[in-house]
């Protein structure tokens, strides 16, 4: 029986001894120590011998036992030690490599010009609307006094998808729309920024651009109150130094209309090749609210009045930072975007 220990710590030491994996010594436990292990067995079959016998036997064994537990625990250690100093070789960041650059992009010029448009109209007093980009003729023509057969419809060349449905050639159907869901209160006050579209394609038009319609209907609203909002607008977007005309003009949706100038951002108002050398540019179409327009969506001409604009964004952006083109706006150029 001693016999028999001393053979199963001979073998199970050197075995220990010899493992190279975890597992493998977790094998060796269960084989050696275990419920059905060899020295488990061995202490079993103590019963059986002579009752002299059993201490020396049972000395040995349990001695055994506590030599092997030492040899499996620090062998466990080692190889785990091992196993996780060959882990975290594998797995060695160099701390020291250059990263890669992270580019961070940024909000399109339009986007930003049409920020700082809405900014502006915001701390007026405006809120901001918003409309449908597929509008109804009805909307779009009919509740702006352009019935159908109206020749100034031919001045906005449009996509139609319909008879009686097509792309908003301009953002005034949401004046109709927020009187009409508004009416009868007062006062209104919104500025519509979005995207409208006409046949048109070239240098200084897009299929696509931007506008933001102006609204405002209150009592006694009068041109001199739109004089005094579209000045300090254009003063705060192009500079206190601008100067800005009015000039008659004509839209069915207001009476009177004016087209509305500001001096040369290029040559200050010399002449120069930007504005054709008049010293003037082009910037928005506006008017009072045509009594029509008023009544139709709702409101009492006798009782109310307002005013109406309409801006190009495009247009604003390229005269801010004197773009000559304005298809580089929709080309995605990372070398005329990373300029803003
Ligand atoms: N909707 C007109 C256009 O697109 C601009 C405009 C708006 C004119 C509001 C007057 C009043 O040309």
């Amino acid at each position: 029986m001693l016999e028999a220990i001393a053979a199963i710590r001979e073998a199970a030491l050197a075995r220990v001894a010899a493992a190279t994996t975890s597992e493998e010594l977790a094998t060796l436990r269960v084989q050696y120590l275990g419920k059905k292990g060899e020295l488990t067995q061995v202490l079993r079959g103590m019963g059986k011998l002579p009752p002299e016998e059993r201490p020396r036997v049972g000395q040995l064994a349990n001695q055994v036992r506590e030599e092997l537990e030492r040899a499996l625990r620090e062998a466990g250690e080692k190889l785990s030690r091992q196993e996780q100093e060959r882990r975290l070789r594998a797995e060695a960041l160099d701390v020291t490599l250059p990263g890669r650059p992270v580019t961070t992009g940024h909000r399109h010029p339009l986007y930003q010009v049409l920020n700082e448009i809405k900014a502006v109209f915001i701390g007026l007093g405006f809120d901001v609307a918003e409309g449908p980009e597929v509008e109804s003729d009805y909307y779009n023509f009919e509740a702006l006094n352009l019935p159908k057969d109206h020749p100034a419809r031919d001045m906005q060349d449009s996509f139609y998808i319909t008879e009686d449905v097509l792309l908003r050639t301009h953002t005034s159907p949401v004046q109709a729309r927020v009187m009409e869901a508004r009416r009868p209160q007062v006062p209104i006050r919104i500025i519509a920024p979005g995207k409208v579209y006409r046949r048109d394609d070239d240098a200084t038009h897009s299929p696509l651009f931007h506008q933001v319609e102006g609204l405002l209907v209150d009592r006694r609203v009068t041109f001199g109150d739109l004089k005094g909002t579209l000045m300090a607008f254009l003063q705060q977007i192009f500079g206190d130094g601008v100067r800005v005309r009015f000039r008659p003009s004509y839209f069915p949706f207001t009476e009177p209309s004016a087209e509305v100038d500001i001096s040369c951002v290029m040559c200050g108002g010399c002449g120069c090749r930007v504005c054709s050398h008049t010293g003037w540019l082009e910037i928005l179409g506006c008017g009072l609210v045509h009594p029509k327009v008023l009544s139709m969506s709702g409101y009492d001409p006798e009782e109310v009045s307002g005013f109406a604009f309409g801006l190009g964004v495009e247009r604003v952006a390229m005269l801010k930072y004197g773009i000559d083109d304005l298809r580089l706006f929709y080309e995605n150029d990372l070398r005329f975007l990373q300029q803003f």
